[in-house]
């Protein structure tokens, strides 16, 4: 592994209000109290800025960095607004059809622009990569492509699984490097699969062609009856509530000396942390995964390798999507969320000022990503 003592420097900040790891009784009930009343103290922030409060975006994210850096390095389980966030769920992804609902199945003319639709780089809901020099937003998205492929190890004829295949972006971007390399995509969200479909008979397009497949459906449900040469997930995990099962599930579908990568949204403090406003307005049951927790369920899969990405990279992005969404208004106005748009305008700029600000706290050493590589136990 290449970094064994990630916590050292960071565990140092012992929790004043009780680590919730203990579970000393006491200590542990106190914390659960203070978390629930911080909570309720962010949502009602949240719900003045949605309903119309006005604050320059420098204000806001001031007042959020300010509390995000004391939280992350002094009250980190302060952070785990709700006792699910804490432990494994029953189902593989909790609350699936309410998430794409609320997100995934947004009018995607607002998220293609957002996120940006070119030639190879389809939109992709993750992070990009700037840190090895890329001038914009497109090239960050190739490097952190570039990145995947060689971690895990691509080589032209793979067979592989991308699990949470968003607009089929990782896959048309692989398969434009690899001749041979063959997908098969799996995604809940319809609007989503619709625009991978239109590629798919699109002949500038790789996905078109017999070298993808798309699976539209819950993973909670997935079953393969081929096994592959690699899995690879980016940006799904905060979705996942149950690692043990997801990874005996994703092993089933493995060659024995196949290999899986896993990009997750990660947080470098003992336990897992959510938040209260994307629970409620963007990702229902979203949860951060701590960065040691993938390598603690080495049950069916082991992790062999890792990786922390430092969050300055997720913050630029996120600042790019927002000067995106902010440019695009005169079109997103015109579409219908199911709620009025002056709301739904308030609510997204306040989720992607709340997560650049969020990722990029700390100089980006707490909240940033996480990248694994897994293969059978
Ligand atoms: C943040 S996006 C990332 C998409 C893509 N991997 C990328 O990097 O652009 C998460 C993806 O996971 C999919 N997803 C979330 N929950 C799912 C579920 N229960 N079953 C199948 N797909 C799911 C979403 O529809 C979305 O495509």
């Amino acid at each position: 592994m290449t970094d064994v003592s990630v916590f050292s420097d960071i565990q140092k900040h012992v929790p004043i209000v009780g680590d919730i790891n203990l579970k000393s009784p006491l200590a542990y009930k106190a914390t659960r109290f203070v978390a629930g009343a911080l909570n309720i103290t962010q949502m009602a922030f949240a719900e003045a800025y949605i309903n119309g409060l006005e604050i320059p975006d420098s204000i806001l994210c001031a007042i959020m960095d300010r509390s995000m850096s004391t939280l992350f390095k002094h009250f980190p389980s302060l952070m785990a607004p709700y006792e699910w966030v804490l432990k494994e769920s029953d189902r593989l992804a909790e609350s699936s059809h309410e998430l794409m609902k609320l997100q995934y199945d947004l009018p995607q003319a607002m998220l293609n622009y957002m996120m940006g639709d070119w030639q190879v780089i389809y939109p992709k809901y993750s992070m990009g990569l700037w840190e090895k020099g890329a001038i914009d937003l497109e090239q960050s998205q190739m490097h952190m492509l570039d990145q995947v492929i060689e971690r895990l190890g691509i080589v032209d004829g793979d067979h592989i699984l991308d699990f949470g295949c968003g607009w089929g972006c990782v896959a048309n971007y692989i398969m434009s490097k690899f001749p041979n390399v063959r997908f098969t995509g799996l995604n809940l969200s319809h609007q989503q699969c619709e625009y991978i479909r239109g590629k798919m008979q699109d002949p500038h397009s790789y996905l078109s062609g017999s070298r993808f497949t798309l699976h539209e459906g819950d993973l909670n449900d997935a079953q393969f009856s081929e096994k592959f040469d690699k899995i690879l997930s980016i940006g799904v995990f905060c979705h996942v509530g149950n690692l043990t099962n997801t990874f005996q599930k994703l092993s089933t579908f493995l060659k024995s000396d196949g290999k899986v990568f896993i990009h997750i949204f990660t947080v470098r403090v003992p336990n897992n942390v959510s938040s209260g406003f994307t629970h409620k307005y963007i990702f229902p049951h979203g949860r951060y995964w701590n960065y040691d927790a993938i390598p603690s369920y080495n049950r069916d899969l082991k992790t062999i390798d890792r990786w922390y990405i430092n969050g300055k990279n997720y913050q630029k992005t996120l600042m790019e999507w927002l000067r995106r969404f902010d440019e695009s208004q005169e079109m997103v106005k015109s579409l219908d969320y199911g709620m009025d748009y002056a709301k739904f305008r308030r609510i997204w700029r306040f989720y992607l000022l709340l997560l650049a600000t969020a990722i990029g706290s700390c100089d980006g050493e707490y909240n940033g990503n996480g990248q694994y590589l897994m293969t059978h136990r």
